[in-house]
């Protein structure tokens, strides 16, 4: 076999073999197939896609380049939720410990930053100590003690996405389904779960734009899922705008922890209790979601969520301190606010350009091992429908690089459109895929439980 001439293969549409993808991909975790051939691979898959059995075969071959975790000694029902990525996007710090208070095991291996979008690991790893390089002893260790696990892949698992991911991050190639599809789902089928819960992004700061995307991506995952033997359903949930109100490694923690102890965050805390409630009913612990959701809201609002994350954090050789007195944190070096330029009303983000902002100010990567400013990112004082005065300030921008601070300022400017009347509102929660195709969704109220710090 022979690598060009499987590239180039599939630059010209055709499918690879399970042999052909495993020969690829061996090669290139063993440093036999070198980066640039790996990279016009993925281009080609990027342009040409794969059929739903190459998907298959990919997802396959990425899972067994590694160990899979055997979690059978854990009681219970083990769920986790992944995300395809989004700016902003700091649901599963307050998910997962959120979940794991209801009494469902949750065992997350989460990524780091890719492209424009933040990552767990990236975040966690914000926290002074923080170890998410765990072996398979150590992670199954951690979740037997605490009920939950927050890790990187291992050296041994999925080691093929490991580097893939690396490379896909600073080639363009990564909004890709068939390569999202695998990426993902060789993790999650790795991890030792029963069931699953993802989050597809739709809109201007998703991977996938239009929701017939997203429901394409969602249908391929849900497929793999499902194929595996494991319980999988998709929300289709919008990414038109960032995420709750912070875009930044510990920016993001520093907003979870607020969340944890019972802020109520709109968007953030929506999506969270949408997707926490669908986890805690995969777990065999609800009858419905919106039971699941309603426990999520008293795991929370009695403080058993926040009590959870310190536990995982300080089991995973995290400082607490800094959890427990946020404001210790060492802040940027600069730190400059984004004035409105004009009256009305936030009518739209490019999300994704925001996205870019944060990472040039120092919160993700342009190169493969480009250390992350943990400090860096942007904070956002008005969101979409916000009425907005000439002059107010909408955001904050901080850094530690020179120079940056002014140059996101400016920028930031023209990724926010201010017009003269409040925007129509969209359902944040669009959708649900699950095997029998898809569904629409309108998000419970709560009827008991307080939802805001103000009632704590
Ligand atoms: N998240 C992943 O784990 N992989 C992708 O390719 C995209 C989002």
């Amino acid at each position: 076999m022979n690598a060009v001439e499987l590239i180039r293969r599939k630059r010209d549409g055709g499918e690879l073999t399970r042999e052909e993808i495993r020969y690829l991909i061996a090669g290139y975790v063993a440093g036999d197939v070198p980066e640039y051939q790996m990279s016009a691979f993925l281009m080609a898959v990027y342009f040409r896609g794969m059929s739903p059995e190459e998907t298959a075969r990919f997802t396959d071959v990425m899972l067994r380049s590694g160990s899979t975790i055997d979690l059978s000694s854990v009681p219970g029902r083990k769920v986790d939720k992944h995300s395809t990525g989004g700016v902003g996007d700091k649901v599963s710090l307050i998910l997962a410990p959120m979940v794991a208070a209801c009494g469902v095991a949750v065992p997350m291996i989460s990524g780091r930053g890719l492209g424009h979008t933040g990552g767990t690991l990236d975040k966690l790893e914000s926290i002074p100590g923080f170890r998410t390089g765990l072996s398979i002893k150590e992670y199954t260790d951690v979740i037997r003690e605490t009920g939950l696990v927050l890790s990187g892949q291992t050296a041994d698992v999925v080691p093929a996405d490991r580097k893939m991911y690396a490379l896909r991050d600073v080639t363009a190639t990564v909004e890709s389904i068939p390569l999202i599809a695998g990426s993902i789902m060789s993790k999650k089928l790795a991890e030792g779960i029963d069931a699953l819960v993802l989050d597809v992004k739709t809109g201007n700061g998703a991977f996938m734009n239009s929701y017939d995307a997203a429901v394409a991506l969602a249908s391929a995952l849900v497929g793999i899922g499902t194929k595996c033997g494991k319980e999988t359903l998709a929300f289709i949930t919008g990414m038109d705008e960032p995420l709750g109100t912070a875009v930044g490694n510990w920016l993001e923690v520093a907003e979870s922890i607020e969340c944890l102890k019972g802020k109520n965050v709109p968007d953030l805390m929506e999506l969270t209790y949408v997707l926490g409630g669908a986890m805690v009913h995969l777990g065999g612990k609800a009858a419905t979601i919106a039971d699941g959701m309603q426990q999520c809201r008293s795991a929370i609002w009695s403080g058993r969520a926040y009590e959870k994350f310190i536990q995982v954090v300080e089991r995973q050789g995290g400082d607490s301190s800094f959890v427990r007195e946020p404001v210790r944190y060492p802040a940027a070096r600069h730190s400059m606010d984004v004035l409105a330029p004009s009256a009305g009303y936030l009518t739209g983000f490019d999300t994704r350009r925001i996205g870019v902002l944060a990472v040039e100010l120092g919160a993700g990567r342009l190169k493969v091992g480009d250390p992350v400013d943990a400090a860096a990112g942007i904070i956002l004082c008005r969101k979409i429908g916000d009425a907005v005065g000439m002059g107010d300030v909408i955001a904050v921008v901080r850094t530690d690089r020179d120079g940056a601070a002014e140059k996101a300022a400016r920028e930031y400017c023209s990724c926010v459109t201010i017009g003269n009347s409040p925007p129509g509102r969209t359902p944040r929660v669009r959708a649900t895929v699950d095997k029998d195709g898809v569904h629409s969704w309108t998000t419970p109220v709560s009827p008991s439980l307080p939802d805001t710090d103000a009632a704590r």
